[in-house]
């Protein structure tokens, strides 16, 4: 079987990592071509990663003969222009999350890729191909931990991060903090529980940078959601852990309890020294999810082999930025948010 060619669109934060990942560590896949508007990633991708043709314009990269699949790590609000370009050109997609900005854009566009299923559409949720997520998902279905009640997630950036972004908050739109913090977290709601939100109550503070509260952004939030069988859903999105990437899960359920991550560990590693027992903790997303990201990208060239789509689907990116757009309509009005299903 010959292999699997990929151009891949930005090659910024994220987009250097699947980059090589799909040049390093996926078989059956040749990063063929990049696209980016810095001239030095494109040098990048010549040099390190020896792709062989790169563009400047998305455009021109989706009619090369030499692609056959598109990774998508572009800005956000570039995603579904550039995921209905490439399903037009008969092209396979992955595309990071969040699938879009808007929703009325995103419905449009996963009516477009339910249109194509001979194409393999595949969204960034990379969450779910984590061991120890896959691992916690098993015990759940197999109903070891009976019927859930509650799920309690954590996602929080290193404070590291946060001068920065105080810096740029106001010049780029992330989306608001559940937008692009919490995504992940109501997807492993959704996933965990296979129940829709149907209301939620979200609330914020700024204590580190109070001027984040002139550019409506949140240093913390957090929310309070109910599903459609009324288990419940508690997110906490930061962007202030003095110690570290948080990324912690809990599912209660009427057997038995678990948490993954409740320390965010990054390795085995205990150090004694004068400051008692230390447990050194991870400090960014590519640490913590080096694996899931290239288990998503093996699991996105196994279903273009074996024509299949994967588990992930369009619709859990909607769904997704659905429940995030409530938590941010919470914020802004103050009031409890119901979700039409
Ligand atoms: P970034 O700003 O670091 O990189 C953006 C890249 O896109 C750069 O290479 C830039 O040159 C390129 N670019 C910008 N406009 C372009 C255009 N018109 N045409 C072609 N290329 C263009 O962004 P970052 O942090 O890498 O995020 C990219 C996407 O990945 C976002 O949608 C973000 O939400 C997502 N992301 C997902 C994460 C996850 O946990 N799955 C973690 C971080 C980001």
């Amino acid at each position: 079987m010959s292999d699997i060619k990929l151009g891949i669109v930005g090659l910024g934060r994220l987009g250097r990592t699947h980059a090589m990942n799909i040049a390093n560590h996926i078989p059956g896949a040749t990063l063929t071509a990049a696209c980016s508007i810095a001239e030095e990633e494109l040098e990048f991708a010549r040099v390190e990663l020896g792709v062989e043709e790169t563009y400047l314009t998305y455009e021109e990269m989706v009619d090369s003969p030499n692609v056959d699949a598109v990774c998508i790590v572009s800005p956000s609000g570039f995603h579904t222009e550039q995921i209905r370009l490439a399903i037009e050109k008969g092209l396979h997609v992955f595309s990071e999350k969040p699938l879009g900005l808007e929703i009325e854009d995103i419905e449009k566009t996963v009516e477009i890729i339910n249109a194509h299923p001979e194409q393999v559409f595949q969204i960034g949720f990379m969450r779910r191909f984590d061991e120890s997520y896959q691992y916690a998902k098993e015990m759940v279905d197999n109903g070891e931990l009976g019927e859930l009640t509650l799920i309690r997630c954590y996602g929080i950036d290193p404070s590291s991060g946060l001068e920065s972004f105080v810096k740029f908050a106001g010049a780029s739109n992330s989306g608001g903090l559940f937008a692009d913090m919490s995504i992940h977290d109501i997807d492993l709601v959704r996933w965990f529980s296979g129940k829709e939100v149907k209301r939620v109550w979200a609330l914020g503070k700024n204590a580190a940078y109070p001027e984040l509260d002139e550019v409506n952004e949140l240093e913390t939030g957090a929310a309070m959601m109910q599903l459609e069988d009324k288990t419940i859903a508690m997110l906490v999105a930061g962007r202030n852990a003095a110690h570290g990437y948080h990324v912690e899960t809990e599912l209660i359920g009427t057997k038995g309890m678990l948490r993954i991550a409740a320390i965010p560990e990054k390795n085995l590693v205990s150090v004694f020294n004068e400051h008692g027992v230390v447990r050194p903790t991870s400090q960014h997303f590519p640490e913590r999810f080096k694996e899931a990201f290239i288990n998503e990208m093996k699991e996105f060239i196994t279903c273009i082999n074996e024509k299949r789509q994967p588990g992930v689907s369009a619709f859990d990116g909607l769904q997704g930025t659905k429940v995030a757009t409530a938590l941010q309509k919470s914020i802004d009005t103050n009031e409890i948010v119901d979700i039409p299903s």
